[in-house]
Formats: structure tokens, sequence, C-alpha cells
């Protein structure tokens, strides 16, 4: 126990040195004295690994206190991983498939030490796209992102067995080239798609620590502003957009399992889009939480929607995070029609009436001031709508 105890202080002083500058030769031996400590961990964890053994995926919890908020769940203590000794962090790309992939509890767990406050150089929006396969609005995003290089990031997970070289890809050219994050296979409904969105989110946090504001996207939505308007929006936003509410009935608190109690209780229980938008605090507590993340993907047997309800649990149940997060999404959808998906648009609904209605017919609390900019933007698009949004872009979209 003292040798544990040992090592979480190394540990600590580990995440320490981490957190305040990023000076490699110390960084370099602290990993050294912290890989000794995990396999003196792994052997005293060995006697208790009956509840880990089914875990094919940790998070790992950073014994210092990365988070500004204390969750009221406490999970078992998790092993320290075997800190690997970093190499330089890049994108493999579609022609560069020798690159080293790493695993999602090294991701995890190495993204979870990236400094939440620090800022390096201009901020920059991370756009991470989740996709099945191909991307048939990037002329439309292309357009989007002409002209503001420096102030965006670009972040691709498309199912493994996609061939993103071909030129109907979307991502053989231009912003989408080469962002392309080791992906693994997603389940509509599974919680593979939850883990999805955090390898998305790991890899924007390691890869430039510019990355300030975090905004998930799918391959059927489009941007309903110009990237100035939605680049001030989402930089001087004093807070996050996870939509988060509670609904009675049963594809609200129906969903909810009761193998999460007592740590989450029904009355804790949350819905909300899955299609959020961060900030970089935000952002490494979510990656470095391990405790809520196992409790879901435990209860989670088969389908259970957990891409509507983690995130949005997940934020009630931390302090400071219900505090700062606004509960509304910043992506419009249409659920008025009913049933399992959202209203899909073809060719013949856009037109600029349509598109003006979703940029600025509500009105919305930004920054505590009322706003009619209440989405910046909008799905579900069907690819027949690529021409008219082409067209219709610099007249109603200014861009
Ligand atoms: C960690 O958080 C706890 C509870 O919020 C607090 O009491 C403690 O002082 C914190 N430790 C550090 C090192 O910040
Ligand atoms: C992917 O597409 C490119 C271009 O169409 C082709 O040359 C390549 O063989 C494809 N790769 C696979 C694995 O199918
Ligand atoms: C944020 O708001 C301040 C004050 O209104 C403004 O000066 C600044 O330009 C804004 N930043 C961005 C990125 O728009
Ligand atoms: C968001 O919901 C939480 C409860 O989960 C609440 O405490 C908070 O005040 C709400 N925030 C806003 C801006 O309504
Ligand atoms: C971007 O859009 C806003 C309206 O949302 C407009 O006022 C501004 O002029 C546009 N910027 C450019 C560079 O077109």
């Amino acid at each position: 126990m003292l040798k544990d105890r040992q090592c979480y202080g190394f540990l600590a002083l580990t995440m320490k040195i981490l957190n305040a500058h990023l000076n490699l030769i110390k960084l370099f031996s602290y990993f050294l004295i912290a890989l000794g400590c995990s396999l003196a961990f792994g052997i005293t964890l060995s006697f208790y690994s009956e509840s880990f053994s089914s875990l094919n995926h940790t998070h790992f919890q950073t014994p210092q206190n990365l988070s500004t908020t204390s969750a009221t769940v406490s999970p078992p203590s998790p092993p320290p991983p075997p800190p690997p000794i970093p190499e330089v962090l890049r994108l493999p790309t579609s022609s560069n498939n020798d690159v080293e992939v790493m695993s999602d509890e090294e991701l995890m767990w190495r993204a979870s030490m990236t400094p939440m406050n620090t800022q390096v150089g201009v901020p920059k929006v991370a756009f991470l796209f989740l996709v099945k396969g191909s991307i048939p609005f990037a002329p439309l995003w292309e357009k989007f992102f002409k002209g503001h290089q420096g102030f965006y990031s670009v972040y691709v997970h498309s199912d493994p067995s996609f061939n993103s070289s071909s030129s109907l890809s979307g991502m053989d050219d231009g912003v989408f080239r080469g962002r392309r994050i080791p992906s693994q296979e997603v389940e509509w409904g599974k919680f593979s798609m939850v883990e999805a969105e955090l390898r998305l989110l790991a890899n924007a946090l390691l890869d430039d620590p510019s990355n300030q504001r975090f905004v998930l996207l799918s391959e059927s939505c489009i941007p309903l502003f110009n990237f100035t308007t939605i680049y001030s929006y989402l930089i001087n936003a004093t807070q996050t957009y996870i939509e988060s509410y509670d609904l009675v009935g049963p594809t609200g608190r129906g969903r909810y399992k009761s193998q999460l109690g007592p740590t989450v209780t029904v009355r804790q229980w949350r819905k909300g889009s899955q299609w959020f938008e961060l900030d970089r605090d935000m952002a490494v507590q979510v990656i470095s939480d391990q405790g809520y993340f196992l409790l879901f993907k435990r209860a989670c047997k088969s389908s259970c929607y957990a891409d509507e309800h983690y995130l949005p649990t997940w934020v009630n149940m931390n302090k400071l995070g219900a505090r700062k997060n606004s509960n509304r999404s910043l992506t419009w959808v249409d659920w008025s029609k009913g049933g399992w998906h959202p209203a899909r648009y073809r060719r013949t609904h856009i037109t600029i009436e349509f598109l003006e209605r979703l940029r600025g017919k509500e009105t919305c609390e930004y920054n505590g001031k009322v706003t009619n900019i209440c989405y910046l933007f909008a799905r579900k698009f069907l690819p027949d709508t690529l021409y008219r949004l082409m067209i219709y872009a610099p007249r109603v979209m200014h861009f």
C-alpha cells in the first residue's frame, strides 16, 4: 500500500510537470519512474483483477485533479497504464499506413494529460466529423473554410473499411485530406458511437494545443453561417453546448438502466442531441472520466442510444459542468415528424426562405444576452442538396 502511495506521488508529480511545462527531458525521466510504478501496480492489482478482466477499454484516471470538479462517483481505481514514451504525434494519412496506431486506452490516457487552459498561438476551432463513409458536403465545407487557415482544425472518424483515397470520398483532397484519425467500426445506437466521439476528442486534444473549441458534426450537417461568424461565436462563448434535458417517457427516462444506480439515478438521467460543442476544459474532463464511462459501457448491453444520454447525463452529474453548460445544442434538427430519425431534407426543400428560417427565426441566450443566432449548424441534409446549397451559400450564408 505504501508503495502504491509513493507511486501515486510520482505520478502526480509527472502530471504537474506535464501541466506546467512540456519539459521533455524531465518528462522522459518521470515516465520511466512511472513505468516502474505501474509495473508494481499491475502486480498489486492483479489480485483485484476480477472487476477489470472483462473490460477491454479502460479510461485512465490520472491521480491529480485534472477535472476542476469532483464527481460523486467513486469507481475502483484502475491501474495506471505503463506510460509509453511519446513519439511525435501525427495523424496517419491514407498514404501513411505504417504509422503505429495507439490503442484507445493509450489515446485517452495521453489526451487526459494535455493541458486544459494553456493556449498556444491563435485559438482554433476543431471540427470533428463523425461519418460513416464519404463526406458528400466536402465542396461546401471547402468553401466555408477557404481563407481561414490557421483558425481551424479538421478531424474525421470514418468506418475503417472505407477507402478514403477514392475521388468520391470527399477526403482525397483539400481540407479533409489526411485528416482521418485511426477509426473503428461504429454501430447506430450502440456504445461504439460514444467511443468514436471520444476518439475524435482525444485526437484533437493531443494533436494541437491551440484547439480550444470542439464541435461534433456528421456527414449530413451543414454550416448555417460563414466561418468568421461561427468562429467568433464559439471562441467567445462563455458556455458549452451539450443539449441536456429530462424527458419523461419511453425515449427519455424509459431508456434508463437500473445497472446505473445508485451512482446515477433516473432523476439524474438526461437526454440530448449527440451533436455537442465543448471547450477545451470540458473536453479534457470528458476524456479523463472513467467512472461514468465504464458504468455506462457496462450498462449498455446492445442498443442503448448512449450517444443521446452519455454526455447529457455526464454534464448533469458534474456540478461545474452543469453550471457552465447551456443545455442547448448548436445544431438545428427537426424532430417534429416523430419516429426514430429526424426529418431529412432533399434538394427541393432547399430554398432561401428555408435557410433564413434556420439561421434566425428563434431567440435564445448567448453569453447572458438574447440573440437570434441559436444554431450554427443544421442537419439532416441529403447529398442531393449540395448543388443548391453551393448556389445559396454566398447569398444567404455569406460564404
Ligand atoms: C483535489 O480535489 C479535492 C476535492 O475537490 C480537494 O480537496 C483537493 O485539495 C484537490 N487536490 C489538489 C491537488 O488540487
Ligand atoms: C482505394 O481507392 C484507390 C483509388 O480509387 C485505389 O487505387 C485503391 O486500390 C483503393 N484501395 C483499396 C484498399 O481498395
Ligand atoms: C470576442 O469579443 C470581443 C469583445 O466583444 C471582441 O473584441 C473579439 O474580437 C471577439 N473575438 C472573436 C474571435 O470574435
Ligand atoms: C442546465 O441544466 C442544469 C441541470 O442539469 C442546471 O443546473 C443549469 O442551471 C441549466 N443551465 C441553464 C443555462 O439553463
Ligand atoms: C459573415 O456573415 C455575417 C452575417 O452572419 C456578415 O455580417 C459578414 O459580413 C460575413 N463576413 C464575410 C467575410 O462575408
